[in-house]
């Protein structure tokens, strides 16, 4: 037989023969979300076109976490076991002591609540296989969205630029979480050739910061160039910290020239900050209640939070207190006009063809209904809101006026 024919059976095999076991598991795992859009790309690429698609006609909940667990299973035992078992004739490619995995991993999920990307330790994320954990905020399929739309402009602008740069194209990724953002800009930039990229990952938690710089070793590692990582600098910054925003552009400005300045600022600012109304805290799902640090979630700063629920007035109460900061803070951290955004209209960032594409400086995911309020901050500015894969208002990228 072929090799893709032998995998495709074996593929096909491995799912179908345990069939009673795997629809009870999939039955457990039905009341779950779908999973994101690199996640089922994933899945369907590696198991191959024998499996039902996930998310077309046949599209089942559950499945997707079935086969994404079942994947693991796969992946700790090396196909070559697969088809050592197969060929030995046995009724099925799950032995006793996967079988007992596979239910454990599903008892975490449905009895503790557990999300299956703690679970399972990592999770696709564009071009990127990033390892994730407790409580560190779980990337969002929305959030890949638009930072993959993001690192095609990205691409398309700086690959064709015609101006011959000594220093780097610097971008900061505030708020870094897992590093996803920032390290998926950098990642896709070096894979297309353009190299001359320092990226700053700043993030409150210590727990964020471990796992951003797991995550730049482990990127560097999968693309072949151990150095990449050295292009990144991890940074603990409370972002409502004048000190620490003094420290970020390398000490006190009264002190420096203008041009040592702007070398310290960044060309792009981009953002996923906390952002969700104090009030939407309890209706959230428990396995993200229980699961996820809601200093990530709550776009109310947590001393704020402690002190007084007050202090935050009408922005805390819509989630939007680091929309303001961070709208205060752009004209600080970002150099002076490089690119500009050209028309204040909607526009859905994936229909943008290269030539048209506009560069923005600072990039903000925004929670449903932010959008406008957020742009209103940044009245200085000139702004756009891009829609996410769902339709939703969910970016709104600015750039200074020329
Ligand atoms: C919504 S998460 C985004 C994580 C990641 N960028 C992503 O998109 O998955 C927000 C992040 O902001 C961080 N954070 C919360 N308060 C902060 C503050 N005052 N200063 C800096 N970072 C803060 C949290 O630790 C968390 O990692």
């Amino acid at each position: 037989m072929n090799p893709i024919r032998q995998r495709l059976s074996v593929s096909k095999t491995f799912f179908n023969q345990d069939r009673p076991f795997l629809r009870a598991v999939e039955r457990r795992l039905a009341r779950l979300q779908p999973t994101g859009p690199a996640a089922a790309a994933t899945l369907d690429s590696d198991l191959g076109s024998g499996e039902p698609a996930s998310h077309g006609r046949d599209f089942r909940p559950g499945w997707d976490e079935c086969r994404w667990l079942l994947q693991e299973i796969k992946r700790r035992r090396g196909n070559d076991q697969i088809h050592e078992r197969l060929r030995r004739g046995k009724a099925t490619p799950l032995d006793r002591s996967e079988r007992r995995s596979l239910l454990s991993m599903m008892l975490r999920i449905t009895r503790a609540n557990e999300p299956i990307a703690y679970v399972l330790q990592n999770m696709p994320f564009g071009s990127l296989d990033l390892a994730v954990r407790p409580p560190t905020l779980i990337p969002r399929p929305e959030t890949e969205d638009w930072a993959c739309a993001l690192s095609k402009q990205l691409i398309a602008a700086l690959g064709r630029s015609s101006v011959a740069r000594e220093e780097p194209f610097r971008i900061l990724d505030l708020c870094c979480g897992s590093g996803c953002i920032g390290l998926l800009l950098l990642h896709d930039l070096h894979i297309a050739g353009i190299k001359n990229v320092a990226v700053t990952l700043a993030d409150l938690k210590e727990s964020a910061l471990d796992l951003t710089m797991e995550n730049a070793q482990r990127i560097a590692a999968a693309a072949g160039t151990p150095d990449l990582a050295q292009t990144v600098t991890v940074t603990q910054i409370d972002l409502f910290s004048d000190g620490n925003i003094r420290d970020l552009l390398g000490g006190a400005p009264g002190n420096q020239q203008q041009s040592q300045l702007d070398g310290a600022r960044f060309d792009l600012l981009v953002c996923n900050p906390p952002y969700i109304p104090p009030n939407d805290w309890p209706g959230l799902d428990s396995s993200v209640k229980e699961w996820e640090d809601p200093d990530a979630l709550i776009g109310v700063p947590r001393h704020a939070r402690l002190e007084d629920s007050n202090t935050a007035g009408s922005d805390g109460e819509q989630g939007l207190v680091f929309y303001r900061r961070l709208a205060e803070l752009a004209p600080r951290l970002l150099r002076p006009g490089f690119h500009v955004v050209e028309s204040t209209s909607v526009v859905d960032s994936r229909d943008s063809d290269t030539k048209s594409a506009v560069l923005p400086q600072i990039v903000l995911e925004v929670g449903q209904g932010q959008a406008s309020a957020v742009q209103e901050m940044l009245a200085g500015m000139n702004s756009a809101i891009w829609k996410d894969a769902w339709g939703v208002d969910r970016v709104v990228a600015a750039s200074f006026r020329q």
